[in-house]
């Protein structure tokens, strides 16, 4: 079938949906919710079978839904109708949530129902539950409720419900004085990603973030206990909560203490080294150790890697490295593997451009460090998404095993055209040639696993249910292979040669050469880019590459 998606942005979900019904052989064209206009446009243009809308913020105009079969794909049960719909069920603590997929009439949300799907819910993060259960959900839905477009066979039924309403900051304040550490977590984690919970620090609004909790450190209910790194503590009533983000008016998102330079003032309250802590608390770089695996998460808000951050995770690696291990696996976040270099700190800095150049040589110095690792073999498990410079950092490891269901995005071009570092030009040609390194470079779509590892850019594939066992086991088997030692010295071996032909230092030089260009050169492309991601700008236009139909070429189906 042809099928249009009407989306608000191309957003994780969006990707694996135009991933999976691609593979079907679907002919999917993309348009964002701009105007109208601009949707009515669309159909005219693609003529589609079937317009699927995976992420919209505002309704379909009636010229469109009366004419042609819309599909919306709502973050709810059936029955369950209106805004705020995952922000409820988190903040209510429901036990088990779902998946709607419901043809688009007038009324939001009460349209017949196609297909649904169910999840158990768990206590996480609204974007975190978005990312992984509901995306889930959404793509059996989906591609269940096509299967029965496409059959002609199916009569939707509609099904009674009621609406709720948007969720406001006043169904989400906090009283931090008199709330228990698990209401404010759920208020919390109700409201991440976005909009955040309104509230004050320091005596100046600002909407909290990335919320952690606390085990064993308290204060006196609603003062500020202390900091660690970038997050700041803050008592409940019984106990404390961490927070990791804040976004003050008018501003980004930034880290606590980047957003806050008051926080200075308070406590450090530090960790004993890498190892993971026995109890929960803010910890965004953790390290175990099992059957002569060393295992690193790094769990940074959003995959993004600040200079700070790339920095401390290059310390914990080398640290990492000195253990009796011979194996070490990099786990990175639960939700996302790496994002590449932190576009909002940068944003933030005084100088963008020198921030820039901090942070992409930070980035590189953990991919180099990764690199010359002789002491164990490396293995990056990319369990979460991942894009732009996080994907090559992956590839620096000796095994890059990824999770089928992850979204990969490896290519800088969207980000004004950037060159990218990572080693990516030393990494890529030996796996994909020198062709296949620019295709992927060219090819601004998302990537599947399994077309990853197709294309020899990673290596396995693995199921995603039970992936970080799977991990363990394999990595576990991996280091108590009988050659591990022989394996150890082939790998030192291959790097001479490599050094030999030509050193790591002279693929870093070009590529940063490259990179120099684009932070500090003529052409402002990375600059703006840059701008309108971390603000989050509206979109005025679809990416060409995304909106086939208005290709030049694209001919109007007879
Ligand atoms: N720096 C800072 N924040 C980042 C980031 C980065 N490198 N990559 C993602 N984020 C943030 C987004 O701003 C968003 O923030 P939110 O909390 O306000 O929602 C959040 O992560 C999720 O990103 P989103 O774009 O909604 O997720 P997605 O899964 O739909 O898309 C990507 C994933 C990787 C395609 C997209 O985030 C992206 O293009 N990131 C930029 C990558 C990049 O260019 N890095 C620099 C070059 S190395």
């Amino acid at each position: 079938m042809r099928i249009l998606f009407l989306t608000h942005s191309f957003n994780s979900l969006a990707q694996r949906l135009y991933c999976e019904l691609t593979a079907l052989g679907h002919q999917v064209s993309i348009e964002f919710d701009i105007s109208d206009s601009v949707t009515e446009e669309a159909v005219a243009l693609f003529k589609p079978d079937l317009l699927l809308a995976p992420f919209l913020k505002r309704a379909i105009p009636e010229s469109v839904w009366s004419r042609h079969l819309c599909l919306i794909v709502h973050p709810g049960v059936p029955g369950d109708r209106g805004p705020s719909a995952l922000d409820w069920a988190i903040q209510r603590g429901l036990k088990e949530w779902g998946v709607t997929v419901l043809q688009a009439e007038a009324e939001m949300d009460a349209g017949p129902v196609w297909a649904s799907a169910s999840f158990p819910m768990v206590p996480t993060r609204k974007a975190s539950l978005y990312r992984n259960r509901v995306t889930e959900a959404a793509v059996r839905a989906v591609l269940l409720a096509v299967e029965r477009v496409e059959s002609g066979q199916f009569t939707p039924e509609r099904v009674p419900g009621a609406a709720h309403a948007l969720m406001q900051q006043g169904d989400r304040r906090i009283d931090w004085a008199h709330e228990s550490s698990a209401v404010v977590l759920a208020k919390l984690n109700a409201a991440d990603g976005f909009p955040g919970v309104a509230d004050e620090l320091f005596g100046q609004p600002c909407h909290l973030f990335d919320a952690w909790p606390e085990a064993t450190l308290k204060g006196q209910p609603g003062s500020l206990i202390g900091r660690r790194e970038t997050a700041i503590l803050r008592a409940t009533a019984d106990g404390a909560v961490w927070v990791g983000h804040v976004k003050r008016p008018g501003g980004i998102k930034l880290p606590a203490t980047r957003a806050f330079p008051e926080a200075a003032e308070l406590p450090e309250l530090p960790l004993d080294g890498w190892w993971k802590a026995p109890v929960p608390t803010w910890q965004d770089i953790a390290y175990e150790e099992a059957a002569g695996v060393g295992f690193l998460s790094f769990e940074f808000y959003n995959g993004a890697m600040s200079t700070a951050q790339c920095r401390r995770l290059t310390e914990a690696f080398r640290w990492a490295t000195t253990q009796p291990t011979t194996v070490i696996v990099l786990r990175g976040g639960s939700d996302f593997w790496s994002n590449g270099i932190h576009l909002n700190t940068i944003e933030a800095a005084e100088s963008p451009a020198d921030e820039s150049w901090a942070n992409i040589n930070a980035i590189d110095d953990l991919a180099e460090a990764i690199l010359r690792c002789e002491s164990q073999l490396t293995v990056a498990a990319v369990g979460g998404n991942t894009g732009a410079g996080g994907c090559f950092l992956a590839r620096a490891a000796d095994h890059v095993w990824v999770r089928d269901g992850v979204m990969l995005n490896p290519h800088y071009k969207n980000m004004g055209n950037l060159f990218g570092s990572e080693f990516w030009t030393y990494l890529l040609p030996p796996r994909v040639g020198d062709e296949g390194a620019r295709d992927i470079m060219r090819h601004r779509l998302p990537m599947t696993g399994p077309e990853a590892v197709r294309r020899g850019f990673y290596d396995i594939c693995l199921p995603g249910p039970g992936f970080n066992v799977d991990v363990a086991r394999r990595a576990a088997e991996l280091a108590a292979a009988p050659d591990i030692a022989q394996q150890l010295a082939a790998k030192a071996a291959r790097r001479a040669a490599d050094e030999a032909v030509k050193p790591l230092a002279a693929y870093r030089a070009a590529e940063l050469a490259e990179m120099r260009r684009n932070f500090y050169g003529f052409d402002p492309s990375y600059h703006v880019a840059r701008y309108h991601f971390v603000s989050r700008s509206p979109h005025s236009w679809t990416p060409r590459h995304l909106a086939r139909h208005r290709d030049l070429d694209w001919k109007i189906p007879e």
